[in-house]
């Protein structure tokens, strides 16, 4: 498989990386201390097109491939992880599955607003009683006709607060099972819809992670997406895609932790001479340079395979999983290196570990990525 990198990739990465230095490094330790919402970043965000990056021009998105988007969340992600994961939902959860899955009225009112950075999305799945186990879906959306009436709690929303659009999966059917649950956009301000108190999160502090609640708020029937029953098939299609996103944050998370580590290894003396010249110093970087190039692969093949038109369930999984272990691996090490220093939040390095542990829990905890891959590769 190539890997090589064009020269429009190279400048789209080397704009994130720019931006990421000049705009979201100055306060990332404040946005972070305060659990703030990069309210004043998202808006810059949109105007440099990252948060519709893979939508078709004519919809207002930036037409870009995959490759592009997993490029962009590495760098934002070196820096702040919690900016990222507001991109992430956004384009591959949020506007990737109205542009694959909403009819052309959906998309004229919705996407086209959303893949400018004008309004922002959330995607609901997760409920108290329904995380890994995603399909007993509790939230109910009775068919009255005209509309849905939609009843019950979604936990663990990004972008929960600071959203305008949110894409709510809800039970239509019980005694259908998965093919009984439909997925809906939903406007915030509707009548019986409440956000609820943010998290207090160990990481991803900028992030706004809230409850929602529904109560008997009218769906119009023409924003349900697709055919009746598709919702759960809309949520795990989504989600593979969703899933690369993820494992290019986490690649980002270790490499930038990798580079702090590696520069300070380079400045801090001890016994006469600099720790990168402790061969114990020295195997960590050399393990963890390798750990990140072997996840960088495993998310770039993910990547090509989207923009191949092959399918990506097995290798989104794949790259999660993996990307994520190393995230959390390397940061862990990069504290180490970094001896009293990394355990202040100065240095950056134990953010950087605190921002790693969401990745191996959301979008499908490692464990949910197991069953997948296993799934795959044991069906023949
Ligand atoms: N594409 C299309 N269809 C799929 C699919 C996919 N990737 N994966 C499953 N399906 C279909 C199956 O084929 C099946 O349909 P049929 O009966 O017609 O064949 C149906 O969906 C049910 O599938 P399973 O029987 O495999 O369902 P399951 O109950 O065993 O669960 C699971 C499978 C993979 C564990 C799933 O529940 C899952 O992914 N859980 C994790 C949920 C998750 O990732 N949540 C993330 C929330 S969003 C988020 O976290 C955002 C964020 O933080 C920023
Ligand atoms: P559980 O499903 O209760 O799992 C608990 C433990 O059991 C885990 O270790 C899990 O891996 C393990 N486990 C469960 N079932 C199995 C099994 N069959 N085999 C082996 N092990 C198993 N959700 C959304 O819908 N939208 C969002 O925007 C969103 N953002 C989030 C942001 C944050 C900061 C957090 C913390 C979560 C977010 N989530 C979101 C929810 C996230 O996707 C879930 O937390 C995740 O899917 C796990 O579900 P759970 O928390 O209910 O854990």
């Amino acid at each position: 498989m190539d890997f090589k990198l064009t020269e429009e990739h190279l400048m789209i990465r080397d704009a994130a990386r720019d931006f990421a230095k000049q705009e979201l490094l100055p306060g990332v330790i404040e946005r972070d201390n305060k659990q703030e919402f990069p309210k004043e970043q998202v808006k810059k965000m949109g105007e440099l097109g990252f948060l519709g990056m893979m939508v078709d021009p004519k919809y207002g998105g930036g037409g870009m491939d995959t490759v592009s988007y997993v490029l962009v969340m590495e760098e934002l992600s070196k820096i702040d992880a919690s900016c990222s994961v507001i991109v992430s939902v956004n384009n591959s959860l949020v506007c990737y599955g109205l542009q694959s899955y909403a009819n052309e009225e959906q998309k004229e009112k919705y996407l086209t607003k959303l893949a400018t950075g004008e309004k922002l999305g959330a995607f609901c799945l997760s409920e108290p009683e329904a995380g890994s186990d995603a399909t007993s879906q509790r939230t109910t959306a009775i068919d009255k006709g005209d509309h849905y009436l939609l009843n019950g709690t979604k936990n663990w929303i990004t972008n929960g607060g600071s959203a305008d659009y949110y894409l709510v999966i809800a039970q239509t059917d019980k005694d259908k099972g998965h093919k009984g649950i439909n997925a809906f956009i939903v406007e915030k301000g509707w009548e019986g819809f409440e956000v609820g108190p943010k998290e207090d999160k160990l990481g991803i502090r900028g992030s706004d992670t809230h409850t929602l609640n529904f109560n008997d708020v009218k769906v119009p029937k023409e924003n349900r997406i697709g055919e009746d029953g598709f919702g759960f098939k809309f949520a795990m299609k989504t989600l593979s895609g969703g899933r690369i996103g993820i494992a290019a944050q986490a690649l980002g998370i270790a490499s930038g932790a990798y580079e702090l580590a590696k520069k300070y290894s380079k400045e801090r003396e001890t016994f006469g001479t600099k720790i990168m010249n402790h061969q114990a110093i020295a195997f960590k970087l050399a393990d963890m340079h390798t750990e990140i190039e072997a996840a960088r692969l495993l998310v770039m093949k993910a990547a090509k395979d989207k923009d191949n038109g092959d399918n990506y369930d097995l290798s989104s999984a794949m790259a999660k999983l993996y990307a994520s272990r190393v995230a959390m691996e390397t940061t862990v090490e990069a504290v180490q290196i970094h001896g009293g220093n990394g355990f202040v939040k100065e240095y950056h390095v134990e953010r950087l570990m605190r921002d790693a542990k969401i990745t191996q829990i959301y979008e499908g905890t490692s464990e949910i990525q197991k069953i997948v891959i296993s799934r795959s590769i044991l069906r023949d």
